[in-house]
């Protein structure tokens, strides 16, 4: 049988940590928002699906879910910066709080174009959360109101983030051996 795992040069994030960090950050969501209604958390398809559905179970506060897919021009591995939508919410966010949920930060420039994109349509507020982040990488200003890890500027896999469409269903976060991209 072939395993999905069979690819991975380096482990990461282990599951375990993922998931202690995840009930971390759905307590001081929690928390923040409190008794603020309305809150909508927005998950960035396709790469955050999985992050979204853990960490949604760990926000004791009232939610709506809505999604939206964007794809940047650009490479596999390497964004361009410019950002198109695939698919746009179905919910009308004036006036409501929003939660931006990603999967990854790297340049900047998607979360940059969700985030005014987002503003321009009235709401009460919109905050951020990604499940990694590379801050080496980054070339314009974002800011990043949840963060679960930092990781060094190498290219990940693993718990939602793909190759090729490939290695969402990894349990963790790792590092591709590099004849996985030939
Ligand atoms: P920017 O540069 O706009 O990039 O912040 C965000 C998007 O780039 C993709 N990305 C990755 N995908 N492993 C992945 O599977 C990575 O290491 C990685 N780095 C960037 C991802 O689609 C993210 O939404
Ligand atoms: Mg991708």
């Amino acid at each position: 049988m072939v395993a999905v795992g069979n690819d991975i040069q380096e482990k990461l994030i282990s599951e375990a940590e993922i998931q202690e960090k995840v009930k971390e950050l759905g307590k001081r969501i929690s928390g923040d928002y409190g008794d603020a209604e309305n809150l909508i958390v927005v998950g960035i398809l396709k790469g955050a699906i999985i992050f979204l559905s853990d960490l949604v179970r760990e926000i004791t506060i009232p939610i709506n879910l809505d999604f939206m897919a964007v794809s940047s021009y650009g490479t596999n591995i390497h964004s361009s910066g410019a950002v198109r939508i695939l698919k746009d919410l179905e919910v009308d966010i004036e006036d409501k709080h929003v939660l931006i949920v990603e999967d990854i930060v790297d340049t900047g420039l998607t979360l940059k174009y969700l985030l005014e994109n987002l503003k321009s349509r009235s709401p009460k507020s919109v905050k951020t959360c990604t499940l990694l982040d590379k801050p080496e990488r980054r070339t314009v200003g974002v800011k990043v109101d949840y963060n679960g890890f930092n990781i060094p500027d190498r290219f990940v896999v693993g718990y939602g983030l793909d190759y090729a469409e490939r290695y969402r269903n990894l349990p963790y976060i790792g590092v591709l051996k590099p004849k996985a991209y030939e």
